[in-house]
């Protein structure tokens, strides 16, 4: 199987909305294929929405009044334009008015592009109707919110392998329309375009995850990250396992050295050296990038084990990240390392029982080989803060537990000091995403002390989540962040706002966080 090119097509980096218009007219008089119109909570059809309903002939009166309107939150329902210069009507649910969030506004926008993929739509409208109203940060959050989903519902993974026949037919859209009466086209162009180019980084670090093992290997995302540093104005290093002895990063090559595909730690910078950003930080964003974790010789058994392909999402995040920050505000100061590997089983593999120093010079007794996230994290989170870095972030498909306990809508969190966490959990909030703080019991620590070395790398089931954030915060000495996306990297079905596979989660909480601290332009 070759080993480039399946970015090309809709799913490519760049570009999946052709153009973007914002418009002041009334949503009437707009012309377009479709005008997708939100709803939140019991339509009131007085002003707009009334003028509206008439041109549609009443037909959006009738729609409330049958009940469809009040259905699940993301349904849609498709009605001829009438007398509106749009050819098709679609009234889309939001919910109830109380739960309205960030996240809502970006998930109707991609339910609007999943409903129109397929069809004979090219210029697609979207009203802001009352979203604005609802929002902190008013039209212009709403436009930045849904033109980041319109071009996250576009991300389509049948694209990747399918042969072309057997794939589904690509997006005909060129031309996204957001319709907002009265409103400041240019404020709001700029917030659009903003969602725009997030929603695209979001997709870039989904196509990559969803990639195959034996497509991507860790030099191959080395080679995708070079790809995009050339592409982006990045400064990139790529360190193999000589380079990483030399480093002694213990952990790191332990657990890349079962497989005949070596380890690579990746690093992509921008901004000057030693430069700090706006917010006085050197941030390192840090991606678990375990291109497959098979468990090594403590292997997992079959059941799913093919999902273990997606455990370098942590990886492609913090690439895409950056890649981001730097199309939003080039030179912001900022450090995305990943470390890739293949964890596998074979004759030069760690054994359970194995001893390895880390990079810190702290040593580990690694009693189960399938605890390797924290491992190549931990020499990453060191050499991150060799490089200088003053703040970290670690992201990473870490744990089975976090799944079981939050479940694929909300990512499990660690962090210290608290006004560190403080500061991510607001630019997850900006960023419509959720995440659920975890505690640090002090106590789980001692059953994670080994008879002979400094601690192990697992320790009793039972408070594994919570240890598997105290072995990382071994490896940090400044404030961290640990984010545990392994219930929501990737969804197992799909819904109206996203196919299976890689969702993108963090992506937009990681870009938010670094332009917190990016020079105002
Ligand atoms: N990559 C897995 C975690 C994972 C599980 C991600 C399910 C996505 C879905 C990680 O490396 C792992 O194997 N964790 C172990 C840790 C245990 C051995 C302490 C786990 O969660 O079982
Ligand atoms: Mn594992
Ligand atoms: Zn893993």
């Amino acid at each position: 199987m070759g080993r480039r090119g399946y970015l090309a097509g809709p799913n490519k980096p760049e570009g999946f909305v052709v153009q973007l218009r914002v418009v002041s007219d009334q949503p009437w008089e707009v012309p377009a294929d479709l005008l997708a119109i939100p709803f939140v909570g019991e339509p009131q059809f007085d002003g707009l929405l009334g003028t509206l309903d008439q041109r549609a002939g009443g037909e959006l009166v009738a729609l409330a009044g049958f009940g469809e309107l009040k259905s699940e939150r993301y349904a849609a329902a498709l009605l001829p334009g009438g007398e509106c210069r749009a050819h098709r009507l679609l009234a889309v649910s939001a919910g109830a008015s109380d739960s309205l969030t960030r996240q809502v506004v970006v998930r109707i926008g991609s339910a609007i592009a999943r409903r129109v993929a397929d069809r004979k739509v090219r210029t697609l409208a979207i009203w802001l109707a009352d979203l604005g109203d609802r929002l902190e940060g008013g039209a212009e959050a709403a436009a930045e919110l849904l033109a980041r989903g319109v071009v996250e519902g576009q991300f389509d993974p049948a694209t990747l392998y399918h042969t072309a026949d057997a794939g589904s037919e690509p997006s005909s859209l060129t031309e996204l329309i957001i319709v907002a009466p009265g409103a400041d086209v240019a404020a709001l162009t700029r917030a659009a375009e903003r969602g725009i180019v997030i929603g695209e980084g979001a997709n870039l670090a989904r196509g990559l995850a969803n990639r195959a093992a034996n497509d991507v290997t860790p030099e191959v995302l080395a080679q995708e990250a070079r790809a995009i540093a050339e592409r982006h104005g990045l400064s990139i290093d790529v360190l193999g396992p000589s380079e990483a002895a030399e480093l002694g990063m213990g952990m790191f090559l332990a657990v890349g050295r079962g497989s005949d595909n070596p380890p690579r730690m990746i690093v992509l910078r921008s901004g000057e050296a030693g430069a700090t950003d706006a917010a006085g930080r050197r941030l390192a964003l840090v991606g678990k990038g375990v291109c497959f974790d098979s468990g090594g010789i403590s292997i997992k058994p079959a059941d799913r084990m093919e999902e273990m392909k997606m455990d370098k999402t942590g990886a492609c995040t913090v690439i895409a990240a950056i890649a981001t920050v730097a199309r939003l505000a080039p030179g912001t100061p900022l450090m995305a390392i990943a470390p890739a590997v293949e964890n596998m089983p074979g004759p030069h593999s760690t054994r359970p029982g194995d001893v390895v120093r880390a990079m810190n010079g702290k040593t580990v007794d690694i009693l189960n080989t399938d605890a390797e996230g924290r491992l190549i994290l931990g020499d990453a989170m060191v050499y991150a803060e060799k490089l200088g870095a003053t703040h970290l972030v670690d992201i990473a498909t870490l744990t089975g537990a976090v799944a079981r306990m939050l479940g694929d809508q909300m990512t499990g969190a660690f962090g210290t000091p608290q006004s560190w966490y403080d500061q991510v959990a607001a630019a997850g909030a900006r960023a419509g995403e959720r995440y659920w703080q975890l505690p640090m019991i002090e106590e789980y620590r001692k059953e994670m002390d080994s008879w002979y070395a400094d601690f192990t790398n697992t320790g009793p089931a039972e408070g594994g989540l919570i240890r598997s954030a105290l072995f990382l915060r071994e490896f940090a000495t400044v404030p961290w962040v640990h984010l545990d996306i392994a219930g929501t990297a990737y969804f197992r079905k799909k819904t109206a706002y996203a196919p299976s596979g890689a969702t993108g989660v963090a992506h937009a909480t990681l870009v938010e966080l670094a332009l917190s601290g990016a020079t105002k332009s």
